[in-house]
């Protein structure tokens, strides 16, 4: 069974007077009206604990939208327990059969969930319905769609036999259970993370942040209604130090699956290391886990371009992509009018709930990361060597809103040049136009992490030089282009450094670590 590389899911614009945006907003109210009472699934099985924690949308906190049930170390146990039972069966069922699910699960998302996806992850995660489109719909399909045609590469690929030996690779699913950690930012990740472990025919304990457990449950009511089998993917929400505890000294531990802050997963890493005698196999780890991502425009950049790129690349989702366009280095010759089209740019884009779709910004995921925005902020309205030059407001009161913020520094080691904020925040600094390779080296040093970045230019010895130049510094390269977006089967996603294990969401890279290969020689 070969399944070709399918189209991108089409976009649906969601513009004023659309058949698409009177079916949204219906969805969003039936959503805010309803009060959702969310369980975990452990083998399909739907389970409320009565131990709840209340979901409110961060950009109206006073409104509950519902609550979900919070699980305690016997549910890990269990839902370990569940995965491990549905090992043998899900291993033994044919890829036809397990590709047939998630394709339906595709199609489930793109002609019957499609609102609802979008309207979860618009309440949950407060994105605009453009961002949530691009998101729980296109590239979760796509990651679906993608996985199977990329996995059905990978099993064609056979070794040579020769006379008399008949040779074959079988690529078996990993011996264990894989947990997929996985993160608030994008619903389409946190899909995928589970989705293509269980794909390859491993079974997966799956938790979701707290504050995106609305869209993943969604998504899980999906899975089932497209023939998951119960215990292949288990759905809890539980204490992240319990989970670790109880998975990483699990003697099944197979591998982990995780998106999330470089804290956490070299944590994970650690505990993994130190346990690594309890283990039967060598547990698979990848991660993907935070950017310091850049733009770098040359004395060729085009002023509009590098705007338009800082403008979205910096504050599309209010910053909160692990690509997000947060340190720019502008030539002197082109500074002045970048920051005067950005500075205008930034006064068009209109902030507020998600629910009026001409809000451009919304809110940021919760109160500790609104305080942790907030506090590099201040830090630079009291520090002389940092500029505020746009936005620096916020509140609290309705949701957690920062105002998109431009802060412009004559250091480019200066703090928000290099450490990741998460949120609305960009830093500008402008270097002598003539200076182009120096400010490579800056570019390269600045920060630990090499996820995204950007050359924005016109001179191709320029773009040829950076590109060459800045080779480790990020795994997405973009030219002339804002650093965020990646399309599946477009730009397969990932960075190195201390970005995580550059494994590309989205291609085989990532599939072959949920495949361990059994060669057999046959002799005739
Ligand atoms: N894949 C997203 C992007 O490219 C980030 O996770 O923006």
């Amino acid at each position: 069974f070969h399944f070709a590389a399918p189209a991108n899911e089409p976009v649906y614009s969601y513009a004023p007077g659309s058949p698409e945006k009177v079916a949204l907003k219906k969805q969003l109210s039936a959503f805010k009206a309803q009060q959702a009472d969310i369980p975990m699934y452990i083998n399909n099985q739907e389970i409320r604990t009565g131990k709840t924690v209340d979901l409110r949308p961060p950009h109206e906190i006073k409104h509950k939208l519902g609550h979900f049930h919070m699980g305690e170390a016997a549910h890990i146990n269990d839902a370990i327990a569940a995965a491990l039972a549905a090992k043998e069966q899900w291993a033994a069922t044919t890829w036809e059969q397990r590709a047939a699910i998630f394709l339906k699960a595709a199609e489930l998302i793109a002609t019957k969930y499609r609102y609802h996806m979008n309207a979860a992850t618009m309440l949950g995660q407060s994105k605009n319905a453009y961002q949530a489109e691009i998101d729980s719909a296109c590239e979760l399909i796509d990651f679906l769609r993608y996985n199977v045609h990329f996995l059905s590469e990978i099993y064609k690929q056979q070794p040579v036999s020769s006379p008399g030996v008949h040779n074959r690779t079988e690529y078996r699913p990993l011996e264990g259970f894989v947990l997929a950690v996985t993160p608030f930012n994008f619903t389409a990740i946190a899909g995928n993370l589970p989705a293509s472990a269980a794909m390859c025919g491993n079974v997966v304990v799956w938790k979701p942040a707290d504050t995106q457990v609305f869209a993943a449950n969604m998504f899980m009511q999906i899975m089932i209604e497209a023939g998951l089998p119960a215990g292949v993917i288990n759905l809890i929400y539980v204490d992240g130090p319990k989970l670790g505890e109880i998975c990483f000294s699990h003697p099944d531990f197979a591998g982990i699956h995780f998106t999330g802050s470089t804290a956490v997963f070299q944590h994970m890493w650690q505990t993994i290391g130190q346990n690594i005698n309890k283990y039967k196999a060598y547990p698979r780890i990848v991660g993907e886990t935070g950017g310091k991502d850049f733009v770098l425009a040359h004395s060729s950049a085009d002023a509009d371009v590098t705007a338009i790129a800082l403008a979205r690349g910096a504050f599309e989702y209010q910053g909160q992509k692990c690509s997000a366009a947060s340190r720019a280095y502008l030539p002197s010759n082109i500074a002045e009018a970048v920051k005067a089209r950005l500075l205008a740019e930034l006064k068009t884009m209109k902030m507020g709930t998600v629910e009026d779709f001409s809000n451009f910004i919304n809110a940021v995921i919760d109160e500790r990361s609104f305080n942790k925005i907030v506090n590099y902020i201040e830090n630079a309205k009291k520090d002389p060597a940092a500029k505020i030059i746009a936005g620096g407001n916020y509140s609290k009161t309705e949701g957690y809103f920062i105002e998109p913020t431009v802060i412009e520094v004559s250091d480019p080691k200066y703090v928000t040049m290099c450490e990741e904020i998460f949120g609305p925040v960009l830093t500008i600094y402008t270097y002598e136009a003539d200076k182009f390779e120096e400010i490579m080296n800056v570019v390269d040093s600045s920060s630990a992490y090499a996820l995204t970045g950007s050359i924005i230019a016109q001179d191709r010895y320029a773009i040829d030089l950076a590109t060459k130049k800045l080779v480790n510094a990020a795994g997405n390269f973009y030219i002339n282009d804002k650093p965020t977006g990646a399309v599946v089967g477009q730009q397969p996603f990932g960075g190195a450094r201390a970005s995580g294990t550059n494994d590309k969401a989205g291609s085989m890279l990532n599939l072959y670590r949920w495949l361990s290969a059994r060669t057999i020689k046959e002799t005739l």
